[in-house]
């Protein structure tokens, strides 16, 4: 049983009238990897800019369980904003060592910590050169050390991987997977492979609100819906029209069938998600049949969480 590290209650944001983030809920637990997942404009930047503390909320609480009363919780949370604004005239070690100072570090010990978080991230060589001639994956580490540099408790990014090409992808993320066993993360996405890659746990945000919460394993195993896939051929018009048909009827309630929960058509894939597998194999060949419908294949399998994912964000 791990112990909680923090906990969001209530928490809600409006600019104006317009609500960016409506009364979320949700807790860290001490060692876990969290994702923070929803499309543009979801309102995970403002959700993050309120954890750590830089945008006061307009209701709602962030407790963090060992922060004393009156502490600063900026003291427990390194962050790595979505864009990070770097001055170039600096090199890649002044800029730590300016980071640790402003933490409240000593002179020689935000040199030392500089040092070591440099080698970490592997920017130890270009420690000496100018941040104008860092690479956007360069940066992105920087900001890394830059967050660590006062050993946070948690570690909190936004959109850590997302303006990066996919080599700069790569290293970063290598990176986060070594960090992830060592401290507590919360980093935000609008990708869910990316969150499928690294968290333990997922907090999916739509508009201003939680959609789905909870461990990435609990949530594959129960929201795993039985589908079937039947690829129709699009130059024959009987099975396109007998697809359209079905697609209709069922939607529309003028036949409902038991083993059938939801019919889509996508192109010439007729996407099923099934009531009861073995019934809707049954049925579905049988109703194939009967209409002498032409398909090219039929495929049965589970829903995946990318299916998942575009359901509870997708309009
Ligand atoms: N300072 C602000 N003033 C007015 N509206 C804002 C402000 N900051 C954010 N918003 C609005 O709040 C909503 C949520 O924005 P936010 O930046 O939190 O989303 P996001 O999930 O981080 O999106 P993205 O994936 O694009 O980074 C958006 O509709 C945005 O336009
Ligand atoms: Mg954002």
């Amino acid at each position: 049983m791990t112990a909680q590290l923090m906990e969001v209650k209530g928490l809600s944001k409006s600019f104006g009238t317009m609500k960016a983030v409506k009364s979320i809920d949700f807790s860290i637990q001490e060692g876990r990897c969290v994702a923070l997942l929803g499309p543009n404009g979801a309102g995970k930047t403002t959700t993050i800019r309120m954890l750590t503390g830089l945008l006061a909320p307009t209701a709602g609480e962030v407790s963090f369980r060992s922060l004393a009363p009156g502490e600063d919780r900026r003291a427990l949370i390194g962050y790595l904003p979505q864009t990070p604004a770097f001055h170039n005239w600096m090199s890649g070690m002044e800029y730590v060592v300016y980071a640790g100072r402003l933490c409240g570090l000593g002179v020689s010990e935000a040199k030392n910590r500089a040092k070591e978080l440099l080698e970490r991230v592997g920017l130890a060589d270009a420690a000496k050169r100018k941040l104008g001639g860092y690479s956007g994956g360069m940066k992105q580490r920087l900001g890394l050390a830059q967050a660590l540099v006062h050993q946070p408790k948690l570690l909190v990014m936004d959109e850590p991987v997302s303006a990066l090409d996919p080599l700069g992808r790569r290293e970063v993320l290598r990176l986060l997977k070594e960090l992830k066993s060592e401290t507590t993360v919360l980093f935000s996405t609008h990708v869910l492979h990316d969150a499928e890659e690294l968290c333990d746990d997922v907090v999916i945000i739509r508009s201003g609100e939680v959609a789905l919460q909870g461990s990435l394993a609990s949530i594959r195993s129960q929201h795993r819906q039985p589908v079937i896939e039947l690829k129709l051929d699009e130059d024959n018009t009987r099975g396109m029209d007998w697809a359209r048909a079905f697609v209709q009827r069922t939607n529309s309630g003028e036949a409902s069938y038991s083993w059938l929960s939801e019919a889509e058509l996508r192109g010439n894939r007729l996407h099923l998600t099934a009531a009861h597998m073995d019934q809707a194999r049954q049925a579905l060949l049988e109703e194939l049949a009967r209409h002498s419908v032409p398909f090219s294949r039929l495929e049965v399998g589970y829903s995946s969480l990318e299916d998942l994912f575009m359901k509870v964000v997708g309009e």
